[in-house]
């Protein structure tokens, strides 16, 4: 499927993984689907800097730093590519996936994710199969979670619904979309493409700015969990960046708090309403529609789309957490421009890297894995 000659002492050791082979896209497609040996390379993964994760509840993007992102993406590039099954890292572990808003991709990838390490799951997919239908309170259920599983997963409309189950709960907690608040783990299956697509990326810092890259944002960060998510992350790479151009057609897309971050990151920084102003200037576009407003949805910006006519730069990638409506149109999922299908698959590999750190299951792991 892609090229071989960056192949880690890892790899060259350990078989390889045969769950990827349904990754590959069919028979001459285009779509961007980038190697993880580029981003893994030869230098070992930093075990000290994964093991800060150990034990730990992950809330927001606040909760990593520029190292582990960047290692954490390193260690899912070996999963990615290694076969992990005989290893069962997750063996004897319950992870409970509450999912009191519907989702495609978080709650079966992390359910895969943890299926194909040999973690078990309790998988709640709904908030009306729960006491949650007759009244009962997050306080109280997740006070119960602390004696079913190991770990919580959870998804709610509403923003403030981590407080409440952490009122009581005494296991790790993973945010996987708070109303309008984040989506930490997104945000790593986001930057786990863009590494792999540009491992120079995550190089140490060094001053890049003007040589850097453009990057769009169609959408409203201040409303959509996923955008700022990535949008926070992508600050802990700040000199990779030369300009960020926020497209929204809302009055003032980010918000107080958004807003004081990316000026105290010093990047050059710009907001208009219709993307032809920019688009054949962007280098990375990440695009949303999707807001979540009080419990329901609501679809912002939607009269910014991008279909294979416009006018992208040749290099151009397109990234977006989906689901999508109207704003990216299905004629570019066959085209170089389309990223959004490694960040849903790789979301996958990620996860599991996150769960093994914040499990300690280092230990499970065979010999010849390059860790220091
Ligand atoms: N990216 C994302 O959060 O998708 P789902 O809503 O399908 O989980």
């Amino acid at each position: 499927m892609k090229k071989q000659s960056a192949r880690s002492s890892s790899s060259q050791i350990l078989p390889a993984n045969q769950n990827t082979r349904a990754l590959e896209p069919p028979e001459n497609a285009e779509t961007l689907r980038p190697d993880p040996h580029d981003l893994l390379g030869d230098a070992p993964i930093d075990l000290k800097v994964l093991k800060s994760l150990v034990d730990k509840s992950i809330l927001s993007v606040k909760d990593f730093d520029r190292k582990t992102v960047v290692e954490l993406c390193r260690f899912a590039a070996l999963l990615e590519v290694m076969e992990i099954a005989p290893y069962h890292l997750l063996d004897g572990k319950i992870l409970i996936t509450a999912f009191f808003e519907a989702s495609t991709r978080t709650r079966t990838s992390f359910e895969s994710a943890t299926l194909r390490l040999d973690g078990k799951i309790i998988s709640i997919p709904d908030a009306a199969i729960t006491g949650v239908k007759k009244g009962e309170s997050l306080g109280d259920i997740g006070e119960m979670f602390n004696a079913y599983g190991d770990l919580v997963i959870m998804r709610h409309t509403e923003t403030d619904a981590l407080d409440r189950i952490r009122q009581n709960l005494r296991i790790p907690l993973i945010n996987a979309g708070n109303g309008s608040g984040e989506h930490p783990t997104q945000a790593l299956a986001d930057w786990y493409a863009l590494l792999k697509w540009k491992p120079e990326l995550a190089a140490k810092k060094r001053k890049k700015r003007n040589g850097g890259l453009h990057l769009g944002i169609m959408g409203t960060p201040g409303n959509m969990r996923a955008v700022k998510s990535f949008l926070l992350m992508s600050l802990l790479f700040e000199e990779n960046f030369r300009r960020i151009t926020v497209v929204s057609e809302m009055a003032d897309p980010l918000g107080p708090e958004l807003r004081e971050e990316i000026e105290g990151a010093g990047i050059e920084f710009q907001e208009c309403s219709n993307i032809q102003e920019v688009i054949s200037d962007l280098d990375v576009v990440y695009m949303n529609s999707i807001a979540f407003l009080g419990d329901s949805y609501r679809t912002l910006d939607s009269q910014n789309k991008i279909e294979k006519k416009s006018p992208l730069k040749k290099n151009a990638i397109i990234m977006h957490p989906l689901a999508r409506l109207g704003e990216l149109d299905t004629d570019l999922d066959n085209t170089r421009h389309n990223l959004y299908f490694a960040q849903a698959h790789g979301a996958v590999f990620v996860r599991q890297a996150l769960l093994t750190a914040v499990f300690d299951r280092f230990d499970r792991l065979p010999e010849g894995i390059p860790l220091k």
